[in-house]
């Protein structure tokens, strides 16, 4: 017997106000006090309060933790599940880029599973589904508002636990562009790049499948099309629009299929110096690419032609490397930092490494890597060695 299970949030909302529509979905799941999570920069800035004046002008309650951190602890995720328990809360409301609406895929798995993060750190481990997710994303990133996917670092070990779970999937994923247009260039170049690895990913993925195939090259076009046009001008509305699909197909890409190297080596990278995850990805994606070309040319040539470029005379070796240098270019416009420019040692590429072997994503990568290769790809990324 053979088949696929597919996952995605029941309900997707994208568009401008779209936020709007929320209380109508609390109504429907019939629940009465939301744990809000979310973080002390966009309460500043506003971009809470946008929420909250739509759930107090339709009269739903709510409390608020707004103590998530980039790269978000277990002791953060704890600390939000206490005042869910002590608020009375039914149900969790992420407003935030992957951190946030992480960590309240977190409280919603705890809140009917019970036992610790540490208990679902790796595929399918929870029984129960979570208690209701309303995903409200900020970013165009993650896509962690369409994924069964939510990254708790474990402090202790630091570490990143890449917890895989159908039973997180939110119940409602908002997508409203007016809530991004907050975003600086840097945050919206690192959260594009993130969106067009987990696409690139998918795409090679081993398990990926036509629906995940369609979306990622969809996704990757789109990013290719309009990512640096966001980053210029964080205004554009069809720019901003448009990276929201891309970002939400990349995150349904990657939750159906799997993610691959770059990831697994990018999540130590955030669990080790706390390096942003889409500066990590952008940095690692085109060294991964090159690694991994001799597996699987022609699907990265297919990632070129979804880049714009007319294929149909290329090799698939030619075309992969089109693909590849596409990248690199989109990364350097976009002003994504080298490695060099970053916290990361070349001390620790070993444990790096090791860890990163362990890591979720990596069995799904097209080819399989030794801890040596893994090291070597730190290191040319870390010289800039383009062979
Ligand atoms: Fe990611």
């Amino acid at each position: 017997m053979s088949f696929k299970e597919l996952y995605q949030p029941v309900h997707l909302i994208i568009g401008e106000g779209c936020i709007q529509e929320i209380p109508r979905h609390i109504d429907t799941l019939g629940v009465k006090k939301a744990l809000i999570c979310t973080d002390q920069g966009l309460m500043k800035i506003g971009t809470v309060k946008m929420v909250t004046d739509v759930l107090d002008g339709a009269g739903k309650p709510y409390a608020i933790f707004a103590d998530v951190l980039p790269n978000p602890t277990v002791s953060i995720c704890n600390q939000a599940k206490a005042l869910y328990d002590q608020e009375g809360c039914d149900y969790v409301i992420g407003i935030g880029g992957g951190s946030p609406i992480d960590v309240a895929k977190a409280v919603g798995i705890l809140a009917t599973n019970g036992g610790t993060v540490e208990d679902y750190n790796g595929l399918e481990l929870s029984t129960h589904k979570s208690a209701p997710i309303i995903a409200v994303n900020t970013t165009a990133g993650t896509g962690s508002e369409a994924t069964r996917a939510f990254v708790v670092t474990d402090e202790k070990r630091k570490s990143k636990m890449l917890c895989v779970d159908s039973n997180s999937v939110a119940y409602l994923a908002i997508n409203d562009p007016s809530m991004m247009v907050g975003m600086p260039p840097a945050l919206t170049a690192a959260t594009g790049m993130d969106a067009l690895t987990h696409s690139i990913e998918a795409y090679v993925a081993k398990s990926r499948c036509p629906f995940t195939d369609g979306i990622a090259l969809e996704s990757i076009r789109l990013i290719g099309k309009y990512l640096e046009r966001a980053v210029k001008d964080g205004s554009d509305m069809e720019a901003r629009t448009q990276m929201c699909w891309a970002q939400y197909m990349g995150g349904l890409a990657f939750s159906n299929a799997g993610l691959g190297m770059v990831h697994a080596m990018a999540h130590q990278m955030g669990g080790f110096y706390n390096t942003p995850h889409g500066v990590a990805n952008a940095i690692l994606l085109p060294y991964v690419m090159r690694f991994n070309m001799s597996s699987c040319p022609d699907r990265y040539r297919d990632v070129a032609q979804a880049f714009g470029f007319d294929t149909g005379s290329m090799t698939p070796e030619q075309g992969a490397l089109a693909a590849v240098r596409y990248v690199e270019e989109l990364s350097k416009n976009i002003k994504i930092p080298p490695l060099k420019e970053t916290a990361f040692d070349p001390k620790d590429a070993l444990a790096l490494a090791k860890n990163a072997m362990g890591d979720t994503g990596m069995p799904e990568n097209p080819r399989q890597p030794s801890i040596p290769e893994v090291v070597e790809v730190f290191m040319k990324a870390y010289m800039e060695k383009k062979d």
